[in-house]
């Protein structure tokens, strides 16, 4: 008998995004851990929608997302007209875009989606060919998720407590996932105690992530936001990991609102400060975190009701983003090597 229970579990079982031919299958996350729906998009305004209202979030899925929302794009627009569909698909693209504006994967999987429309040979049907990246995209991230797990999981070596951030998981990526993917491996080898935050004001830790790592049978402990710093001064965790919605190219990350505050506390409390993120993630045209738009979000998100409307003198500012300068951050794990200290030389080694 295993003292480790995660050997007991299936493995990565959840996945947010599944293509079916009837359109993308996308697990709605508004409503975990209490139901467990897959709602079917057929088209690309419904996938840019999905995106949007945060029925899939997290950067690696919603690039995922949108590269499958593209496929359903170019089979209306053929469809409608084999000479005119490449016109007729930019406006597409343009909704697909404008669904969040932090995430560069976002961008990034609709670029790759862009070359294969401009290599189609005219009045041939592109959906083979778009369908074939996506899913190409879908499992490159797996695998490279894979690949940091191990990476991640190396530099991390023997330290017994690690806190992450937000959800990361599969439910945010292809599968595996980026920071919990570095948890899922770490914890393959050595039982740890895994803390996790609630993630105030979408609870991404508290509904997304721990329902995650129960899938897995990861024992985990919640812990409200505002715990990290009485957490590390008990010295409970020697590492915080966390994930990434783009990556300036001096190193700065953007990633959900709290993780600024996570690395501060950090660096006062001698604790180790690790971000997990594909180079999907990294915005070479972006020189540092003051280029990179942070999303405001409705504040009715977290507003009580009752503040709601014309009477009421309360209103609430719901920036869902910040950014981490690359001072307060030790190592960049990306699946193609690791970038430690990156305020010394930026992630030029990975680019
Ligand atoms: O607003 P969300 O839930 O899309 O924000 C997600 C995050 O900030 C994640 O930490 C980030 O996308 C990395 S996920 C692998």
């Amino acid at each position: 008998m295993t003292s480790n229970p995660y050997h007991e579990a299936v493995e990565d079982s959840v996945r947010a995004l599944r293509w079916s031919d009837e359109g993308l299958l996308v697990l709605d996350q508004r409503r975990l851990p209490d139901t467990c729906d897959y709602h079917c998009h057929s088209t690309a305004t419904g996938v840019a929608e999905a995106i949007a209202t945060m029925q899939v979030r997290g950067a690696p899925a919603i690039g995922i997302a949108a590269a499958y929302g593209v496929v359903l794009a170019a089979r209306a627009r053929f469809a409608q007209s084999a000479d005119d569909w490449k016109q007729a698909i930019a406006r597409d693209l343009e909704v697909l875009a404008a669904s969040r504006p932090t995430a560069v994967n976002l961008f990034w999987a609709l670029d790759q989606m862009r070359s294969v429309i401009a290599a189609t040979v005219p009045g041939t049907s592109p959906v083979p060919g778009l369908l074939a990246r996506a899913e190409a995209i879908h499992a490159e991230d797996v695998a490279a998720n894979r690949a940091m797990g191990e990476l991640g999981a190396d530099l991390i070596g023997e330290a017994a407590g690690v806190l992450t951030h937000c959800n990361t998981g599969s439910l945010a990526t292809g599968g595996y996932g980026t920071a919990l993917g570095v948890i899922r491996s770490l914890c393959r080898r050595a039982r740890r105690d895994v803390y996790a935050t609630e993630t105030r004001p979408w609870s991404q830790g508290a509904r997304l992530t721990a329902w995650e790592l129960s899938q897995d049978r990861i024992p985990a402990t919640l812990i409200a936001d505002s715990a990290a710093g009485l957490l590390m001064r008990r010295q409970g965790v020697q590492w915080v990991i966390v994930g990434a919605d783009r990556i300036a190219a001096n190193g700065d990350t953007a990633n959900k609102i709290g993780t600024y505050s996570l690395a501060v506390l950090a660096r006062q409390h001698g604790v180790k400060f690790m971000v997990v993120a594909p180079t999907s993630t990294v915005d070479r045209n972006c020189r540092s975190g003051k280029d990179i738009v942070i999303e405001e979000r409705d504040p009715r998100e977290f507003l009580p009701p009752c503040f709601i409307g014309s009477n009421s003198t309360i209103s609430a500012w719901n920036p869902v983003f910040d950014v981490t300068p690359a001072a307060l951050i030790d190592v960049i794990v990306t699946e193609r090597g690791a970038v430690r200290n990156p305020a010394n030389s930026g992630m030029q080694a990975v680019l």
